[in-house]
């Protein structure tokens, strides 16, 4: 099964509406046209709407950080996912480590927004990975196993094809740490593993599964070149256009 590599921007709270404007000016000219790699940044919300204007048409995607699991009513600062689909946001990161840690998001709570997304037809980019003590106690696979089995819990089997998820060791996101190709290869295999035995042998083999932490240009080709990466979340290289375009440059060499 050939699965499209998809290289995501996750931008953080970084960008006012006009600098996310330039820089997404800027990734389209270089790669705006290309087809062979799939591209997506994810602003902050205040900057979806001049830039979905701007991607409309590009095969550049947009997506969001993050989203309300309800549909609408008294949530103060929350946003739904009916408001990002009339921006034409295509992916939404959900679980994302840093909302886990400061915002107490529970593998329960993403599992609503996963769902929520579904239903309107939003791809969620689900975040999974361990923090450095949990490696360091051989826990890695055990903690990712259980947010992969709670966080997809009642999780359609017919929107499969709209599932990715991105293996995002703690310890490397925004460290320099990267893990190794062997290590994100082994992650991988095995979220797939527990993938199959969820939803099936075909299903499996059809969703994406990026890595993310500290991706740059330097080190994509390598975790790209593993069989089980599909792609990358990109954080503090996303930022410029240069290193982003560099990273989607290495994907499409693999
Ligand atoms: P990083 O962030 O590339 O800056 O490590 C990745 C992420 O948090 O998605």
């Amino acid at each position: 099964m050939s699965r499209k590599f998809l290289i995501a921007g996750n931008w953080k709270m970084n960008k006012t509406a006009s600098e996310a404007v330039d820089l997404i000016d800027e990734i389209k000219s270089s790669v705006g046209g290309q087809t062979a790699v799939q591209v997506c940044v994810c602003p902050s919300f205040t900057s979806l709407a001049k830039t979905s204007e701007l991607v409309e048409q590009s095969e550049v995607l947009l997506g969001a950080q993050d989203m309300n699991a309800s549909p609408s009513g008294a949530f103060t600062g929350e946003v739904s996912a009916e408001m990002l689909r009339d921006l034409y946001v295509s992916f939404v990161i959900l679980g994302h480590s840093e909302r886990r840690q400061y915002y107490g998001e529970t593998n329960q709570i993403v599992n609503q927004k996963i769902l929520a997304a579904i239903d309107n037809n939003l791809k969620p980019i689900y975040c999974i990975g361990e923090t450095l003590e949990e490696r360091e106690n051989g826990r890695t696979l055990d903690v990712v196993r259980n947010q992969v089995r709670e966080g997809l819990e009642n999780f359609p089997s017919k929107s499969i094809e709209n599932l990715v998820l991105a293996y995002e060791p703690i310890w490397a996101i925004g460290t320099g740490k990267t893990a190794t190709d062997e290590m994100a290869q082994e992650v991988h295999c095995d979220i797939r593993k527990v993938l199959s035995e969820m939803f099936g042998d075909a299903a499996s083999s059809s969703i994406r599964i990026l890595y993310g932490g500290s991706m740059k240009p330097e080190n994509a080709e390598g975790l790209l070149s593993q069989a089980d990466v599909d792609g990358g979340l990109i954080g503090g290289a996303s930022l410029t256009a240069r290193s982003f375009v560099g990273i989607i440059e290495a994907a499409q060499k693999v």
